[in-house]
């Protein structure tokens, strides 16, 4: 499966959303989750976060992000339509622990 990771949070710029086949984005006030039950590994996702966010589950250290996804996109509402990004989007990008700070 693929996950969305830390750098998403408070960025949002859910280009990612128009370009999965089988809908699987669900998103909180700060960030968007893959369900991973859901995601088919088609990649497609990946290259189109303007701030990598989206990785492919590979590496030992998604594990933790792994279950943020799961746990999450039980209960986020779906969302499959492109939005604006917040306002001060850009500002967040490098931002560190962001997880910790303003995870929701
Ligand atoms: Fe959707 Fe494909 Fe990305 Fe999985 S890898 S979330 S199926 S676009
Ligand atoms: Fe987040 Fe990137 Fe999508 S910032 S909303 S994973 S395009």
């Amino acid at each position: 499966t693929y996950v969305v990771t830390e750098v998403c949070i408070k960025c949002k710029y859910t280009d990612c959303v128009e370009v999965c086949p089988v809908d699987c984005f669900y998103e909180g006030a700060n960030m968007l989750v893959i369900h991973p039950d859901e995601c088919i590994d088609c990649g497609v996702c990946e290259p189109e976060c303007p701030v990598d966010a989206i990785k492919p589950d590979t590496e030992p250290e998604l594990d933790q992000w792994l279950e943020v996804n799961r746990q999450y996109s039980e209960t986020w509402p779906n969302i499959t339509t492109k939005k604006d990004a917040p306002a001060n989007a850009d500002d967040f990008v490098a931002e560190p622990d962001k997880f910790q700070k303003y995870f929701s």
